[in-house]
């Protein structure tokens, strides 16, 4: 019998504004018993320039601005969610980005259940694991040089 071991890997959770209000705690329950660890997390009212600039891929979609707008209304829930393929399996989570869709293709995902339209989805997750690196280090800065050695060899945090 052969084993095969997953590495672990991180990816960007966010728990948007529409579901933070009402959802928050099934959403980080479920997150929970599906055997993801959450590393980091912050709450936070995202700043106009930094929704824009986390959205920058979607620069030139009709609905950019729209979404910009939604994602800095109230706060936002940010989670670094660290588990063996743990993009695709967040990704599987959230189900499809259109609600609508999600109920018929998967009615148990967090958007299907919680999401009331395309534009307030609930959740977002990292599309790869590149774009999870960016956007954490974007949310939470060099979290690599969190326990960074200080000259005289203790660690400053
Ligand atoms: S992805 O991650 O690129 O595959 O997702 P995609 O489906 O292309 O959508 C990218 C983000 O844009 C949001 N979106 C919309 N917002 C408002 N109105 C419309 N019509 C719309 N279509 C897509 C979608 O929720 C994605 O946001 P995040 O936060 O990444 O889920």
């Amino acid at each position: 019998e052969i084993n095969f071991f997953f590495p672990k890997q991180q990816t960007l959770a966010v728990i948007k504004p529409d579901a933070l209000e009402k959802h928050k705690e099934d959403i980080l329950k479920e997150i929970q018993d599906r055997g993801f660890s959450v590393t980091q997390l912050k709450e936070m009212v995202l700043p106009r320039e930094m929704a824009e600039e986390f959205y920058k891929e979607h620069s030139e979609q009709p609905f950019f601005s729209q979404l910009v707008e939604f994602m800095c209304r109230g706060p936002c829930l940010m989670l670094i969610l660290t588990k063996e393929n743990a993009v695709e399996e967040w990704r599987a989570m959230m189900g499809p980005t259109d609600p609508a869709h999600a109920k018929e293709t998967s009615p148990n995902s967090i958007r299907a259940r919680f999401a009331s339209d395309i534009l307030q989805n609930s959740v977002h997750g990292s599309s790869n694991e590149q774009h999870a690196m960016e956007k954490i280090q974007f949310i939470f800065g060099d979290i690599s040089s969190e326990a960074e050695l200080t000259s005289d060899g203790e660690t400053d945090k």
